[in-house]
């Protein structure tokens, strides 16, 4: 890990993001709904986007955790990515980012799938801490918690898997 002076906490709001695709033919399955990698792809992007708004640095992704496809998201629809910070350890984040699909024609909205993200953030190619998350209001402190105890969970599983 690279030393660098730890930075002021900063809120958990300061570094949502929301993004907005249109799903096109191009990210299509068979099936003409959204393609599972094209949808991945969009989560990877907004779950980055909020971890380098937090860090103020580059970062790359370390870990996914399970995904699930709720419903289908048909060729047309609008696809809204929301992605928030939840924990930070010394030098990774966790994302939760949900996706929401939209039927533009009569607004109907269905939520499609949520899955945590762990970005690294990075300087000269090697992890560098970042700034503390300071959870606020009581949906928070209470997702912060969740994501603190996934944090314990995953290193346990990367240590076994390092036996
Ligand atoms: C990310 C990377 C630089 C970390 O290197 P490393 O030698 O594992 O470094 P460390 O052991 O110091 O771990 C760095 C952080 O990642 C976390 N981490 C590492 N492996 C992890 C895993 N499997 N799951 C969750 N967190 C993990 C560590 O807990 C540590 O977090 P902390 O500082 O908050 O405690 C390295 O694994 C890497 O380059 N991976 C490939 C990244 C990539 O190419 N992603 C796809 C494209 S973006």
């Amino acid at each position: 890990m690279t030393e660098a002076a730890p930075r002021a906490p900063r809120p958990m709001s300061a570094s949502l993001v929301r993004m907005t695709e249109l799903v096109m033919p191009n990210d299509t399955n068979p099936h003409g709904t959204l393609s599972g990698g094209r949808l991945m792809h969009w989560m990877d992007l907004a779950g980055a986007m909020a971890a380098m708004r937090h860090a103020r640095r580059r970062v790359v992704t370390v870990a996914i955790d399970e995904v699930v496809f709720h419903a289908p998201l048909p060729q047309g629809y609008m696809v809204l990515l929301e992605a928030q910070l939840t924990h930070v350890g010394t030098t990774s984040m966790e994302v939760r980012v949900d996706v929401h699909g939209e039927n533009p024609v009569t607004g109907e909205s269905s939520h499609t799938t949520t899955a945590h993200l762990v970005f690294v953030a990075l300087e000269d190619g090697k992890p560098v801490p970042v700034p503390g998350l300071l959870p606020e209001s009581d949906a928070e402190k209470a997702l912060h918690e969740r994501a603190r105890q996934r944090r314990i969970r995953r290193l346990e599983l990367r240590a076994a898997h390092e036996d």
